[in-house]
C-alpha cells in the first residue's frame, strides 16, 4: 500500500469531530447565501464519481457542485468503465489518484469504500453504501438546523421504517450531535447491531417496535423506502413486513405540534409515507434535496481545497 499523505476522507459521520462537522455546516450556510463568492474555489480541480448504483440527487448535486466551484466532475458508471469489468478497486484508487483531486463512490459493500480510501492518495467521499449514507444525513442535520436552530440537545428525532443505511447514519448523527433518536423498525429489520451497541452507552438512541412509540413528542420525523437499492427482489415481501411503518397524518398527531417531516427521496407514496403527508411537507422535502448541493460543496471545498 502506498504512503498515504492525504488530509482526510468522508466515509462516515464519526470520522470527523463535531466541531469539524459544525465548521462544515457553517460553510454550507455561507455557500447557500453567497454562492458567487466561491465560484473559483476549486478551479482546476477534478472529482471522479464512481457509481455502482443508480442516483439522481447525489450525481447531479456533486456534479453541479464541482462546476459551481470552478472545477469539474467525471461520472464513472460501473457499466462503462473497467470498474464494472472487475478491475480491482485497489488499482482504480491508485490510477484515479494520479488524475483527480478527489473520488466520490456509491456502491454496495461498505468495505469497498474503505479499500478505495486506503489505496487512494486523494480524499474519498462515501456517496452511499448498503451500510451508510453520510452525505444525506449531514444534509438532513443542516436542514434541521436551518428550520429549528442548533439546540440539538433538546431535539427529538423519530425514524420510522427500515434499519438501513439511512437509519445507521442517523445513529452516527445522534452520537455526534447529541439528540434523542427513536427508531421504529419491524423485528429483524433493526439497524446495525454494532452501531446500536456503540450507541447503547449514551442512552439517547432507542429502537422500538411501534411507530407510535417513536413518533410521540418528536420534533422531526423521517423515513426511507422499505426496499433499498439492491433489495428489489424482496420488495413484495417487505410490503407485508413494513405495513404500518408509515408516516401519515394519524402518526403525526402524536408528534410535537410543529413537527417537521423529512424524506431523503426517492419516495414511495402509499408505502413509507402517504401522498397527503408528503405533499403537505413537499417544500421542506425539496429544500432538503436542494441542501445536498450546498452541504456537498462545503465538503468538497474542505477536502479538495488548497
Ligand atoms: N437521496 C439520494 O441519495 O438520492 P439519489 O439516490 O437520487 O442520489
Ligand atoms: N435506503 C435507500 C436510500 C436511497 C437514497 C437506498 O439505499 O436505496
Amino acid at each position: 500500500m502506498p504512503e498515504n499523505s492525504k488530509m482526510k476522507d468522508f466515509l462516515d459521520l464519526t470520522q470527523w469531530s463535531r466541531s469539524e462537522l459544525e465548521t462544515l455546516l457553517d460553510l454550507a450556510a455561507e455557500l447557500k447565501r453567497n454562492p458567487a463568492k466561491f465560484s473559483r474555489s476549486l478551479e482546476g480541480k477534478s472529482l471522479a464519481m464512481i457509481f455502482k448504483k443508480s442516483s439522481t440527487r447525489t450525481r447531479v448535486s456533486f456534479e453541479v457542485g464541482m462546476f459551481q466551484l470552478g472545477g469539474q466532475a467525471i461520472f464513472m458508471s460501473s457499466t462503462h468503465t473497467q470498474v464494472g469489468r472487475g478491475e480491482p478497486l485497489e488499482d482504480t484508487a491508485r490510477v484515479l489518484s494520479r488524475y483527480v483531486d478527489g473520488i466520490m463512490i456509491r456502491t454496495y459493500e461498505h468495505a469497498e469504500v474503505e479499500t478505495l480510501a486506503q489505496y487512494a492518495t486523494v480524499p474519498v467521499i462515501n456517496g452511499l453504501t448498503d451500510f451508510l449514507h453520510p452525505c444525506q444525513v449531514l444534509t438532513d442535520i443542516f436542514t434541521i438546523k436551518e428550520r429549528l436552530g442548533d439546540k440539538f440537545s433538546d431535539l427529538k428525532v423519530a425514524y420510522i421504517g427500515d434499519g438501513n443505511n439511512m437509519a445507521n447514519s442517523w445513529i452516527n448523527a445522534a452520537l455526534q450531535f447529541g439528540f434523542d433518536l427513536r427508531i421504529a423498525a419491524p423485528a429483524g429489520y433493526e439497524p446495525d447491531s454494532g452501531l446500536l451497541k456503540k450507541a447503547s452507552n449514551d442512552g439517547r438512541v432507542t429502537v422500538v417496535g411501534e411507530p407510535a412509540a417513536a413518533a410521540r413528542g418528536a420534533d422531526v420525523l423521517n423515513t426511507d423506502v422499505w426496499a433499498s437499492m439492491g433489495q428489489e427482489e424482496e420488495a413484495v415481501a417487505r410490503r407485508q413486513v413494513f405495513a404500518g411503518f408509515q408516516i401519515n397524518e394519524e402518526l403525526l398527531r402524536l408528534a410535537a405540534p410543529e413537527a417537521l417531516v423529512l424524506h431523503c427521496l426517492p419516495a414511495h407514496r402509499g408505502e413509507e409515507i402517504t401522498a397527503e403527508t408528503f405533499e403537505r411537507f413537499q417544500e421542506l422535502i425539496f429544500t432538503q434535496a436542494e441542501n445536498r448541493l450546498h452541504v456537498q460543496k462545503a465538503l468538497l471545498m474542505t477536502l479538495l481545497g488548497d
